[in-house]
């Protein structure tokens, strides 16, 4: 069975595509989806689209279509959590919806029906996912021309909770407020970005193993939008390239 890898940009992708043995390319649900062999190994590479519905309906699909035995996915996210600098890894233990609200019916961010706020993703591949980051970091920020914060020595790779919501985060005001909101209740985010408490939601419910990867690529502040693009590009893409041959490697 294949490794479902989940780029959430196109150009996190086009690498992957282009390392790809025997690729094919097939259309469903209005998506491309590749198979083939990423160094040895069968995948099958898809775009999550942006957004929590976009990114569930391809869940679904690489699991009722496509059948694979685990989903990765790899992307961006905005630093949320304190010491969380651009340039650096967060691999997601677990997922919050951030812009979910069902009170007074339910807690606020309590997923109705499944009776709790946070879904975690799987432990062993997540554990994998970790050692791949910490070896792609280790051995990559200056091959990537990444340069550290002030004082920071050198890029980090957190692990923790990540949330998921349909806004693009880019006020500093509203970064701070979903960040302490969440943090009243309980729940210290370390990242926020747009797609994978969706894909933890529909992992959860087939029982499909998940773990997902984001580099941070803004603070989720009033400059976030910046040179996001370049840096998806130059930076983004290039840990999730390093990260997935990695990841690959030790399945
Ligand atoms: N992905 C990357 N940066 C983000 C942000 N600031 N808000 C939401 N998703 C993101």
């Amino acid at each position: 069975m294949s490794t479902a890898i989940l780029s959430a940009l196109p150009e996190e992708q086009s690498s992957l595509v282009q390392h790809l043995a025997q690729p094919q390319r097939l259309m469903h649900a209005g998506r491309a989806f590749w198979r083939g062999e990423l160094h040895g190994r069968p995948v099958v590479l898809a775009l999550s689209g942006i957004g929590k519905v976009a990114a569930a309906t391809t869940a679904t699909a690489l699991i009722e279509r496509f059948n694979v035995a685990r989903i990765v996915f790899t992307g961006v996210a905005g630093g949320v959590g304190d010491g969380v600098h651009r340039g650096d890894v967060v691999v997601a233990q677990d997922y919050v919806q951030h812009d979910m609200d069902a009170s007074p019916l339910f807690p606020r961010w309590e997923l109705p029906g499944y009776a709790r706020t946070r879904l975690a993703c799987d432990p062993v591949l997540t554990a994998l996912l970790l050692e791949a980051a910490r070896a792609c970091v280790a051995g990559g920020s200056g091959q990537f021309g990444l340069k550290s914060a002030a004082g920071q020595a050198r890029h980090r790779v957190h692990h923790g909770l990540v949330a998921s919501g349909d806004r693009f985060v880019s006020a500093a005001a509203e970064s701070q407020q979903l960040r302490a909101a969440l943090q009243g209740a309980g729940h210290d985010v370390l990242a926020v970005e747009m797609e994978g408490a969706a894909v933890a939601q529909v992992c959860h419910d087939y029982g499909v193993p998940f773990a997902a990867v984001r580099t941070i690529s803004d603070r989720a502040d009033d400059t976030a939008h910046g040179d996001f693009a370049l840096f998806v590009q130059t930076v983004a893409s290039r840990y999730a390239e390093h990260m997935v041959q990695t990841l690959l490697r030790m399945l």
